[in-house]
């Protein structure tokens, strides 16, 4: 059967405090109602609409890439309300009813539960919980099948005592919305179209009522404020965590290690505290990476040591080499094999051979360094003149003298030599010595100045 996913993301999010939408609070960097999308995404629907309301185009522009459906619900009349929105963008057989506000849905879970519909079937998602307050409470025949939805505000005590609750999550045939919807009233406590009033309607027309409880209480909780965000947070964390340990990685600590996006890693990866990987890293295997490294976008090859204190954007670190600490790689570093950053050295696109060694305070940016180059302390390529960047090439072998500036373009040639303190303005071909700075003078007999009484 086709499927449509409906996410209802029209809500205000007044707990949330906060000029942006609530959907697009970040859940490991990630909006959470992107979350929601990519679970509903990962079942192949054959349309995803979202709802969303006043205010929402900066939900449309922050989603704009995902060929979503979009439908506005200008008031906030209820859930049921907002499915009925959508409903003329449907034209799949089976509808899922999702909220942008419960991040952490799992596909599988997902599937399962789709998986339970048919033209006879309707599949409703709850939990059992000590606590129910609040939520919309499930309520059962003396055979235990489902009847209808009581919400907290509508409900008897001893409804109020029941403790297993509605978590929004549905799904049906699109034909029973169709005739369902334009049934509901808004003669309730809060005067709302409630999504919930076509349970009963389902269970009057024949229709069977399947609950289905998730694996896990998180995939359904929702977030209304920034200490339940938080919450998410750490879970979702978690669960990276350990899919990571799984595949054979060691997280020292695991609630402090934190993965915003698309992250892999070998066997026998180290991964030390405060460890923040984000957007697409590729980890090989035996890594170490040291406390306190903020890395993004790399690819870092088998047995390479990032040492404490190391941030890497955009680069590759080839196998064996040795960064940090203390050292930022910037986009368009590729680091081969070996290689060598220490601490305070700054890179940006800067192709650097394998063997070579650029150890302390340096800022290399537009170069292409050669195989087994020693790049002395402080060396810098002057690679701007306040409009345009050159290029800086050192070829295998060179020596590069400590507190050299390189000024671009410039090409410092095999095994040549560049003397400490030089400021090197014109090519040095291969073997040569250059040496460019003023010559010492020693005189002798110098008085330094006296204090005067
Ligand atoms: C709803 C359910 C309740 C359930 C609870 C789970 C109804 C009537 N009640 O209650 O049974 O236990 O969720 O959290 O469905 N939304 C819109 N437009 C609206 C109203 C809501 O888009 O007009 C969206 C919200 O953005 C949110 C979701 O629907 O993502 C749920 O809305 P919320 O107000 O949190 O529903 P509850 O009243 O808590
Ligand atoms: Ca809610």
């Amino acid at each position: 059967m086709t499927l449509a996913a409906i996410i209802l993301a029209a809500g205000k999010g007044t707990r949330m405090k906060s000029a942006l939408p609530k959907v697009l609070h970040p859940i490991a960097g990630k909006p959470m109602v992107a979350h929601v999308v990519a679970a509903a995404r990962a079942l192949d629907p054959g349309s995803i609409t979202v709802v969303y309301g006043h205010g929402g185009d900066q939900v449309r522009d922050t989603l704009a890439d995902d060929s979503l459906g979009w439908a506005l619900q200008a008031e906030q009349l209820g859930t049921g309300h907002a499915v009925a929105q959508a409903m003329p963008s449907v034209a799949e057989e089976t509808v899922l009813i999702l909220y942008g506000d419960v991040p952490l849905i799992r596909p599988e879970t997902l599937r399962a539960f789709v998986d339970r519909v048919d033209p006879q079937t309707l599949a409703l998602m709850t939990l059992t919980m000590d606590d129910p307050s609040g939520y919309g409470r499930i309520i059962r025949d003396a055979d235990g099948r489902v009847q209808r939805i009581v919400e907290q505000k509508d409900a008897s005590d001893a409804e109020k005592a029941v403790k297993e609750i509605n978590t929004g999550i549905l799904a049906c045939s699109r034909a029973f919305l169709d005739q369902a919807l334009p049934r509901l009233s808004s003669n309730n406590a809060q005067g709302e179209y409630y999504l919930t009033d076509i349970i009963a309607m389902a269970v009057e027309d024949g229709l069977a009522v399947e609950a289905m409880q998730p694996e896990h209480a998180w995939e359904v909780d929702g977030v209304n404020d920034r200490v339940q965000l938080a919450r998410l947070e750490r879970i979702y964390q978690q669960v990276q965590a350990e899919r990571l340990m799984r595949g054979g990685a060691t997280v020292l600590d695991p609630a402090r290690l934190d993965l915003r996006g698309d992250i892999s890693c070998g066997s026998d990866v180290v991964l030390d505290v405060n460890v923040v990987l984000a957007g697409t890293v590729r980890i090989g295997n035996n890594v170490h990476i040291g406390a306190n490294c903020h890395i993004t976008d790399a690819d870092i090859d088998d047995g390479a040591v990032i040492a404490p204190n190391s941030v890497i954007e955009g680069a590759r670190v080839g196998a064996g080499c040795q960064v940090g600490p203390f050292a930022r790689l910037r986009p368009g570093t590729d680091l081969a094999a070996g290689a060598k950053v220490g601490n305070f050295v700054e890179t940006k696109k800067a192709v650097v051979g394998e063997g070579s060694k650029i150890n302390h305070l340096t800022y290399i940016g537009d170069a292409t360094i050669g195989k087994d180059v020693n790049v002395g302390a402080g060396t810098i390529t002057c690679n701007y003149d306040g409009v345009n960047k050159f290029q800086t090439v050192m070829e295998d072998g060179a020596f590069i003298g400590s507190n050299s500036s390189l000024v671009a373009p410039v090409t410092v040639g095999r095994n040549a030599t560049v003397g400490a303190g030089s400021t090197v303005t014109r090519d040095v071909a291969e073997d040569e010595l250059a040496v460019a700075r003023g010559k010492q003078r020693n005189i002798g007999g110098w008085k330094r100045p006296q204090k005067k009484d």
